[in-house]
């Protein structure tokens, strides 16, 4: 097969890539190796900042979110205490801070967008394969070659290649060890998120720091609420029984404080999820481009991880385009230092987040942790910087 850009992966990233190259008149091939429905049911972020927003609204992909989503000025940030005596729940407006806001509209539901636009189109997206690999990326003619869904044996013959196959796929490596460089974290802490069936107790999302460690108290709709806990690595989530769940949640959320209860309900979905910081550099080797989860990993408190990958390819789809139509590759050789400007913004907006908001262990962080939550909650340049952050940057920041 021949075509403009092979994208490797079908997430928020390549659909969406995809969906602005398609706009722009130029042909791509999307390379799946899960099944569509499998794709479809992953449970993952929740946020989509105003600038995601306002681009998958210029785009035609906004109906979805007009529909279903849900405006947020801001977000509740608590530790234990008394509204007042310095502890309780504080709310950060982002409209009053930054003059933005967030919109809670799940991940899942952003990809049942993106899939009905790319079947709407009838665009070309090979799930259920395997064998991906990546050649001749040096060159100005690479390619992509895989086994299908029936074990066919293929091959796309490019003119560059889009590597929007996460954390785990092949792209990352695709780039030689002495051309690239990583950074990375990993923290001792890891999340027990948890989908169920109720109203969620909060009109906006609950970021809480506590001496058990953090609770979050997010949604999906008005009849669904997603809530995470900080638990150790290594934890079994079957060891976490419906009960234990909500009675840690109702601790670390502050149930009973202020007349505030956190009414429970049947859980749907539960798993752990380690969390991780990572970041390679640069984005780009010969004609083969990185975006989104591939080149750059957030640990999820500053729900920043899809947020990014809309911002790269926002970024690329208008370098690919130059690119193709004009073998013009001014804006894709800057594409790699224009997105890791923004990328490395969410990194440390990330890690801070991360670490402000979950218990080390150490009781020198802990006095730390609640002199930053004291600052960020009470001075207007404090609340104002971590709403910047929160609320998005422009898209190109
Ligand atoms: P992905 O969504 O990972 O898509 C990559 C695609 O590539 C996948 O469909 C994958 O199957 C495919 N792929 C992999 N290998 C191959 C291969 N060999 N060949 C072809 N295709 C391949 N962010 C938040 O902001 N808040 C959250 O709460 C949150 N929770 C998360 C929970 C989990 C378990 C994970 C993994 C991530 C979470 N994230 C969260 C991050 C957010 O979901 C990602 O940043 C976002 O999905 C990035 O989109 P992407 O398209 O770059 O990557
Ligand atoms: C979510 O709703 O899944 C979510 C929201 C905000 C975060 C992380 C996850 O910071």
């Amino acid at each position: 097969m021949r075509t403009d850009v092979a994208i490797i992966g079908a997430g928020p990233a390549g659909l969406l890539l995809a969906h602005l190259l398609a706009q722009d008149g130029i042909e791509s091939i999307v390379v799946e190796a899960r099944t569509q429905e499998y794709v479809a049911a992953r449970i993952r972020a929740g946020i989509l900042e105003s600038s995601s927003v306002d681009l998958l609204r210029a785009v035609g992909l906004g109906a979805g979110i007009e529909a279903h989503g849900d405006e947020h000025r801001g977000i509740y940030l608590q530790w234990p205490g008394r509204a007042g005596g310095g502890g309780g729940r504080h709310h950060l407006d982002f409209v009053d801070l930054v003059g933005r806001t967030v919109w809670v509209y799940g991940q899942t539901q952003l990809q049942a967008d993106l899939v009905a636009a790319s079947e709407a189109a009838g665009r070309a997206v090979f799930y259920d394969t395997s064998s991906v690999a990546l050649h001749d990326l040096e060159s100005d003619h690479p390619s992509v070659t895989f086994t299908d869904a029936d074990g066919t044996a293929q091959r796309i013959e490019a003119l560059a290649v889009a590597g929007c196959d996460g954390s785990f796929g092949p792209s990352r490596a695709a780039m030689p060890d002495d051309k690239r460089d990583t950074w990375e974290r990993v923290y001792p802490y890891s999340w027990l998120g948890v989908l169920a069936d109720v109203a969620p107790s909060t009109d906006e999302l609950i970021y809480a720091w506590h001496p058990d460690g953090f609770g979050m108290h997010s949604m999906r709709s008005a009849t669904v609420s997603r809530l995470y806990l900080q638990v150790p690595n290594g934890t079994d989530a079957a060891d976490w029984s419906d009960d234990r769940i909500w009675t840690a949640l109702a601790t670390r959320l502050g149930h009973g404080q202020d007349g505030w209860t956190l009414t429970p309900g049947p859980i749907t979905d539960k798993s752990v999820l380690p969390m991780r910081s990572f970041v390679q550099s640069p984005m780009r080797h010969g004609r083969l481009f990185l975006a989104g989860d591939a080149a750059h990993t957030v640990p999820p408190t500053g729900a920043k991880g899809l947020n990014l990958a809309i911002a790269d390819v926002a970024l690329l789809a208008p370098a690919l385009g130059r690119l193709v139509r004009k073998n013009d590759l001014a804006l894709a050789d800057a594409y790699s230092d224009t997105a890791l400007r923004r990328v490395w913004r969410c990194e440390h907006f990330s890690w801070w987040m991360t670490t402000m908001l979950h218990i080390s262990g150490d009781p020198f962080d802990a006095q730390l942790q609640l002199s930053q939550l004291r600052w960020v909650t009470s001075s207007a340049a404090g609340a104002a910087g971590l709403a910047e952050n929160y609320a998005g940057l422009p898209i190109g920041f």
